[in-house]
């Protein structure tokens, strides 16, 4: 089925991807507000974002295979928005960190950062995600340069990679797997399914040997 929406019609549908993506910062606003957040509100909100931000990563990371299997171009429209509000979440997720467990003390939050090796993948993770957020305007894709653009954002690899590893390895305390398992196989085969084409395109692509100047 080819669905090939109108400027209009896409407008519509990021308006409304816009609004989906919100909820979850909604819902995290109203509970705070109404004192729903726990026993606990601190871890509360660090693994509701958390979540989210992986939630975010493995929807940015889908939409290719989505668009190459549907045949629906316009797909790749949304991928820049669904981005960066992994971006946004993987931030509060920082932000509640860096606020409520070290209350902005830049020294005492660094020593967390090395001493825990869970926190350090997370935070590599986030610090990646930063020049990606940063490098998502069309202007900047023009100043890059489309292959340079390109090659930059293929970090979204290695941070959802580190994402993944930062859960299991905050799981690996409880040995509470089941999670990390389910989102490390999606995470899995999205990335696999890059290497096929990637293997599949170099093996279609002719050698040319020896062209003259
Ligand atoms: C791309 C970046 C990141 C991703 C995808 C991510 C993802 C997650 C996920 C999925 C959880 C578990 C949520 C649950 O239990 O349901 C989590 C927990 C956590 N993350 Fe991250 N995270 C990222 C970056 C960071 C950063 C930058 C920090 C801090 C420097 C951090 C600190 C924590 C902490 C403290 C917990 C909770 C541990 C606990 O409650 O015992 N994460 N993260």
């Amino acid at each position: 089925m080819n669905i090939n929406p109108s400027p209009r019609q896409l407008t519509l549908v990021k308006c409304v991807l816009f609004l989906l993506a919100l909820l979850p910062f909604a819902r995290l606003a109203v509970f705070t507000v109404t004192d729903q957040l726990g026993a606990n509100p601190i871890e509360f909100i660090t693994r509701n974002t958390g979540d989210w931000t992986l939630y975010f990563l493995c929807m940015t990371l889908a939409i290719t295979p989505l668009r190459r299997f549907s045949k629906w171009n316009w797909l790749l429209k949304l991928r820049r928005m669904l981005g960066l509000f992994a971006f946004f979440y993987a931030s509060l997720h920082f932000m509640t960190f860096f606020w409520f467990d070290h209350f902005f003390d830049v020294s005492e939050m660094w020593a967390d950062v090395l001493k825990r090796p869970f926190i350090t993948v997370g935070f590599t993770a986030f610090v990646l995600l930063i020049p990606l957020a940063v490098t998502s305007t069309n202007g900047m894709v023009k100043r890059l340069g489309g292959k340079r653009w390109q090659w930059l954002h293929r970090l979204i690899y290695a941070i959802a990679l580190l994402g993944i590893l930062h859960y299991w390895w905050m799981k690996a305390g409880k040995h509470d797997f089941e999670q990390p398992i389910i989102f490390g196989s999606i995470v899995g085969v999205l990335l696999l399914l890059r290497v096929v084409w990637w293997w599949q395109k170099r093996v279609r692509t002719p050698v040319v040997v020896g062209r003259a100047t």
